[in-house]
């Protein structure tokens, strides 16, 4: 069974106290209320946060995510963070290739390749973000151009690095404007990626490939999401700055 993922990306917000705050109440409230066991929740929390806030999860059932990274191992990049900065202050996942890095630092497909390579090389896991803006939609042409990225920054892998990634499908239009896919829609894009992956690694590596939803996830509506079949988690900005509304959208999906 492909694993299940809530994952948090807090963006930029919230100081170090209220994250501390926010983070031991996730914390807590996934250890103690009824989480499906196959489920990974993963929070992506500001870069200054991430070596002690690895130091408050004292249950494998929550990770760390840091938001970003450098393809460099080291060097000259100044106000850059390497994977093995990340990995050393305890982090595990790596939230990449967002459309609001895509679109405001102008970061390319290829240099969201790059980012992939140095991820996996780490050990680490990278959640590989996607999705087409509303102009694409209504132009047709959305599943071509969001096939295309996975194309061009994830068909270099080798069958076994392809299975060490999520994806994580973020329709730019659903992003923080309360307006979700509905749950149809999601699944269409979902098994299109899933069919665009099975072309060139096969359907059983396709298979197993954990790809997430992300786009105005709420405690009211992931609970849809999560029940199609290729949907397999969230990936959860406004709702994940809420713990109450984070754990019960952990707590969304199919028995
Ligand atoms: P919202 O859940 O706030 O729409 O943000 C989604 C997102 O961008 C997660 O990475």
């Amino acid at each position: 069974m492909r694993k299940k993922y809530a994952a948090g990306n807090w963006k930029m917000n919230k100081t170090f106290e209220e994250g501390q705050i926010l983070l031991s109440e996730v914390v807590n409230m996934v250890k103690d209320e009824v989480v499906n066991p196959n489920v990974q929740v993963v929070l992506g929390v500001p870069f200054p946060y991430l070596s002690s806030f690895s130091k408050l999860i004292d249950t494998p059932k929550v990770a760390l995510a840091a938001q970003n990274c450098h393809p460099k191992e080291s060097g000259a990049y100044t106000g850059e963070v390497s994977v093995s900065m990340l990995k050393s202050a305890g982090v595990k996942y790596v939230i990449i290739g967002h459309s609001e890095r895509r679109e405001y630092f102008n970061e390319s497909d290829e240099f969201v390749a790059q980012k992939v390579d140095a991820i996996l090389a780490g050990g680490l896991t990278p959640i590989f973000c996607c999705g087409e803006t509303l102009s694409q939609r209504e132009a047709g042409i959305h599943f071509d151009f969001v096939s295309g990225q996975l194309t061009n920054s994830l068909f270099h892998l080798s069958a076994d690095d392809l299975k060490k990634v999520v994806i994580a499908y973020e329709p730019i239009w659903a992003i923080g404007t309360g307006v979700t896919a509905s749950s149809a829609q999601a699944q269409e894009m979902h098994k299109v990626l899933r069919d665009h992956l099975a072309s060139k690694y096969g359907q059983e590596v396709a298979e197993e490939i954990s790809i997430l939803y992300g786009g105005s996830v709420g405690a009211g509506n992931a609970q849809e999401l999560f029940s199609q079949p290729d949907v397999d988690g969230g990936l959860v900005g406004g709702a994940s700055l809420k713990s109450r509304d984070f754990t019960d959208i952990s707590k969304s999906f199919p028995a």
